[in-house]
C-alpha cells in the first residue's frame, strides 16, 4: 500500500479495559488469533498512514513487545497514568511537534473500521478544509457511547459522554466513533487547555469539538455509512459481536468471489484467509490465521485450519481434520480424522483416516517437519514421527508408526504380524 506522508496515526491502547475483567490488556484480546490493536494497525497501514504512534500504558510492556514484533513501522509511547483519552493523545505531542500533516486518532479497541472508510474520512477532512473532523455513526442503541450534539445549522457543536448526558441528550442516536482527523499544528494547544471537570474526572479527547468551535476552527463531522464499523469493544459480549461481524463480512466477500459457504452461520473463516473460486466450505469449519486455499477444494465439514497453511487446487480436507503450518499440493486428499502440522504434502497424496504427524517433542519443546512427496499413500491410523520424509509414491501400511524415512516407491510398515489362536474362545 502506498503511504501518504501527510498522514500519521495515533492509536490509543493504554487503557486497562476494566469491563473485560481480564489480566490481559484489552487491546491484546484477540479476534481470529490477532489482537484488537493489531487489526487497527493493519487498517492504518492499508489506509496509507505513514507512521503509527501507539499509546501504551496498562501492562504496556506486553503491548509494546507485540507491536515491535509484528508492526515494525509503529512506535510506542508510554502513558504512565491513564487519565483519559485526551491525555493519551497528548502523549504523542513531542513525536508530532513538527508534523504539518493530518493526524488520525483511533482507538485500539475498534477493530471493525475498514481502510476504505478511513480513506474516505481523510478525504472528507481535506475536502472540507477542516481542522477537526470527528467520525460518527447512527446507532439504534447508542448506549455507552459519547453523543454527537449538533446545533440548529446541523454543525457538530460538542460531544457529551453518556455519563455526562442530560436525559434529552441520551436520546440522541448519533454517536462518537472515537476517531478523529486533526490538523495537528492548528490544534496542538488544545492539550494545554484541556480540563477534567466531568463525571469521570478524566481528560476527554471529545472536548476538542467544543474547544475547536470556541477557537473558531473548522470542525466537521463525518457520518459513517456502515455503522457496525464503529463497534468499540469494552466487554466480552462486544468481543463476540465483533468476531461475528468480522466473520460474516468475510464470508460474504468470499461468496461474492465465487466460494460456496454451505452454512455461513456455522462457519468461521479469518479475514486473512484467501480462498479460490469453486471451493466449497462445508459447515462447522473453523479457519484461523493467515491461509491461502486454492480453487475447487472441498473443506470440511468439521475441518480446523489453525493458520499458515497453503492449500493448492482440488484438495480435499475432510471431517475432523486439523491442519497447521502446512503446504498441501494439488489433488491431495486428507479426508478424515487426521492431524497434519509442520508438513509439506505433495500432489496426489492420499492420507488415510486417523493419520497423525507427530511434530512436537514435549520434552525438548521442539517442532519438527514431515515431508510427504507426490503420490505417496498413507494407510489409516499411521503415525509419522517427525522429522521424517516419505519418497514419491511411497506406500505406508495401515497402523504403522514411521520413525525413519521411506524411499520412493517403497512400502513402509511397522505392523506386528497377526496371530490366530485356534479355539481360544471355547
Ligand atoms: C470513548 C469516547 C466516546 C466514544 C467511544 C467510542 C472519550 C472520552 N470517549 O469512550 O465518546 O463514543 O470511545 O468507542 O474519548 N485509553 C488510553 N488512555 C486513557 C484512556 C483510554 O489509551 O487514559 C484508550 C483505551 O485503551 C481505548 C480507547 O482509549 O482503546 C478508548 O477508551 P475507552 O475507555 O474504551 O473509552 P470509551 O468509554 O469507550
Ligand atoms: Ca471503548
Amino acid at each position: 500500500m502506498k503511504t501518504n506522508e501527510n498522514v500519521k496515526a495515533v492509536i490509543l491502547a493504554a487503557g486497562k479495559g476494566t469491563r473485560m475483567k481480564s489480566e490481559k490488556p484489552k487491546v491484546l484480546h484477540e479476534i481470529f488469533n490477532k489482537p484488537l490493536v493489531s487489526w487497527v494497525l493493519s487498517v492504518c497501514e492499508n489506509a496509507g498512514s505513514f507512521e503509527n504512534i501507539v499509546i501504551v500504558g496498562h501492562r504496556g510492556e506486553m503491548v509494546s513487545e507485540f507491536i515491535s514484533k509484528n508492526h515494525p513501522k509503529s512506535v510506542c509511547v508510554e502513558q504512565k497514568e491513564q487519565l483519559g483519552t485526551g491525555h493519551a493523545v497528548s502523549m504523542a505531542k513531542s513525536a508530532l511537534d513538527a508534523f504539518s500533516g493530518c493526524v488520525l486518532v483511533l482507538c485500539g479497541d475498534t477493530p471493525l473500521v475498514t481502510a476504505e472508510s478511513l480513506k474516505k474520512f481523510i478525504n472528507f477532512h481535506y475536502e472540507n478544509n477542516a481542522d477537526v473532523t470527528v467520525m460518527s455513526a447512527i446507532l439504534e442503541n447508542p448506549s455507552g457511547y459519547g453523543r454527537v450534539v449538533r446545533d440548529s445549522k446541523d454543525n457538530v457543536s460538542e460531544i457529551v459522554e453518556q455519563k455526562d448526558c442530560t436525559e434529552v441528550q441520551k436520546t440522541i442516536n448519533e454517536i462518537n466513533a472515537g476517531m478523529y482527523c486533526l490538523n495537528w499544528q492548528k490544534i496542538k494547544n488544545f492539550f494545554n487547555e484541556l480540563k477534567n471537570n466531568n463525571s469521570q474526572n478524566e481528560y476527554y479527547m471529545t472536548d476538542i469539538i467544543k474547544w475547536g468551535n470556541e477557537k473558531g476552527l473548522k470542525v466537521s463531522g463525518y457520518i459513517l455509512e456502515n455503522a457496525d464499523e464503529t463497534l468499540g469493544i469494552n466487554s466480552r459480549a462486544q468481543l463476540a459481536e465483533a468476531f461475528n461481524t468480522m466473520n460474516l463480512r468475510h464470508l460474504n466477500k468470499l461468496m461474492d468471489e465465487g466460494v460456496t459457504i454451505v452454512s455461513p452461520e456455522n462457519t468461521q473463516i479469518s479475514p486473512e484467509t484467501e480462498i479460490g473460486e469453486d471451493t466449497i466450505v462445508f459447515p462447522n469449519t473453523f479457519i484461523n490465521g493467515k491461509n491461502k486455499i486454492g480453487k475447487n477444494c472441498k473443506i470440511g465439514p468439521f475441518a480446523h485450519l489453525r493458520g499458515d497453511c497453503v492449500i493448492e487446487d482440488f484438495v480435499k480436507i475432510g471431517n475432523f481434520v486439523e491442519l497447521k503450518k502446512s503446504y498441501v499440493k494439488s489433488h491431495t486428499n486428507i479426508s478424515h480424522l487426521s492431524y497434519v502440522g509442520d508438513a509439506k504434502v505433495g500432489a496426489n497424496v492420499n492420507i488415510g483416516a486417523g493419520t497423525i504427524t507427530a511434530n512436537y517433542n514435549s520434552i525438548t519443546k521442539e517442532k519438527k517437519q514431515t515431508i510427504i512427496n507426490d503420490g505417496a499413500s498413507i494407510g489409516s491410523n499411521t503415525v509419522l514421527v517427525a522429522p521424517v520424509e516419505l519418497g514419491e509414491n511411497a506406500f505406508i501400511a495401515a497402523g504403522s508408526v514411521i520413525t525413519k524415512d521411506v524411499g520412493a516407491n517403497a512400502l513402509g510398515l511397522t505392523r506386528s504380524p497377526q496371530r490366530e489362536i485356534k479355539d481360544y474362545v471355547k
